[in-house]
């Protein structure tokens, strides 16, 4: 027995989270895998009636779980950085969910913005670390307001949080198994103290893991391969503001922010996946918003929790029904969010009487 904590969140996070739960629900009818759903109501409404986003009593409860099951945080009624670093942050900081896990991967009939390249060329994991960098919220204003102004923003890098997540990296690339190819993606030549850290600890570490090709790329190099030969990449490591900003581009190549799922990963402890994209205020309550994205971050709960053949159904079911939609943009699917919902758990019966 599975209990994951759901989260939808904002906007159309309600949405796509009920398609994602309503795979899991068919997975547990067809497989001997039990869930209980316990569902919190963390996002800006309740920031707006209440003035609370998550309480440290919150993150307590939420430590009980197997899992967390997100959809989406950003509210238009609440000023930007509130919910972000309120509700999101909060979690994957307060859970140390040091990894950030985002597959690019195109799946086929899925179309990429990339000429001549298909599924065979679009297939990496970004590693994006997850609680350090530019994103440890230290920093300050001085003479705020005044034309003499200055605003600090402070990148932190421990050697513990490098050497943990590039540690993660190598090991997930053995496991992976594909052409065991670890990229390094930082900014060496500019940032030549924290990356020369980052750049120290990944070759001390390489050493251990003879059997794994380590590998480099400055950032801007990095977004320029991912466009003109995504084959390359395997496995790509980076830093959490660089991971932010790749994998938005991995998005796009991949088939947009309706199919981009990621992880927030502590191998030690309580882990949480979302779909990638934001709240998407605009379609909210429209029932035009595509779920795919929420329906693989489900998917990757279940493959996180071991549960290989389930997330194989689903995965499988996610393709058939990729095949079916006209476009991946909401609104232009030929289907609404709950149709892609019942065809993606329609399929899991099917990919099972043929698998
Ligand atoms: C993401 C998002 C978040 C991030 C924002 C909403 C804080 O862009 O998950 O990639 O920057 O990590
Ligand atoms: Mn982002």
């Amino acid at each position: 027995m599975y209990r994951i904590a759901v989260i939808p969140g904002d906007g159309t996070g309600t949405e796509v989270v009920r398609e994602g739960l309503k795979a899991l629900k068919k997975i547990r009818d067809l497989f001997e895998i039990d869930f209980e759903f316990k569902e919190y109501d963390f996002g800006g409404e309740r920031y707006l009636r209440t003035g609370e986003t998550i309480t440290d009593e919150d993150i307590e409860e939420l430590r009980g779980f197997n899992a967390i099951y997100l959809g989406a945080v950003g509210h238009p009624g609440v000023k930007p950085g509130i919910l972000e670093k309120g509700i999101l942050l909060k979690l994957r900081f307060a859970l140390d969910q040091y990894i950030n896990l985002r597959p690019i991967k195109l799946y086929p009939n899925v179309p990429t913005p990339l000429a001549g390249k298909g599924p065979d060329d679009i297939d990496f994991v970004v590693v994006r670390e997850n609680t350090e960098g530019l994103y440890c919220g230290s920093g300050g204003f001085l003479k705020k307001g005044t034309p003499d102004e200055v605003a600090i923003q402070e990148m932190v890098n421990t050697r513990k949080g490098v050497e943990r997540c590039i540690r993660y990296a190598f090991e997930y690339t053995r496991r992976r198994n594909h052409e065991k190819k670890l990229t390094l993606c930082a900014k060496t030549n500019v940032l030549t103290y924290a990356h020369d850290l980052w750049d120290r600890t990944f070759r001390e570490i390489s050493l251990e893991y003879t059997d794994i090709k380590a590998d480099y790329a400055h950032v801007d190099a990095t977004t320029m391969w991912m466009v003109k030969n995504p084959e390359w990449f395997d496995v790509v490591v980076t830093t959490n503001m660089f991971g932010d900003i790749i994998t938005d581009l991995g998005a796009m190549i991949q088939g947009g922010m309706g199919v981009a799922a990621g992880g927030n990963i502590n191998p030690e402890g309580v882990s949480m996946f979302e779909p990638i994209g934001g709240s998407a205020p605009k379609y909210e309550g429209k029932n035009q918003i595509n779920p795919i994205a929420a329906i693989l971050a489900a998917q990757m709960m279940l493959e996180f929790l071991e549960e290989h053949e389930a997330s194989l159904a689903l995965e499988n079911a996610v393709i058939l029904t990729l095949k079916r939609l006209k476009s991946l943009s909401a609104g232009k699917m030929g289907f609404t969010t709950a149709q892609v919902g019942d065809l993606v758990a329609d399929a899991i019966a099917d990919s099972i009487n043929k698998g």
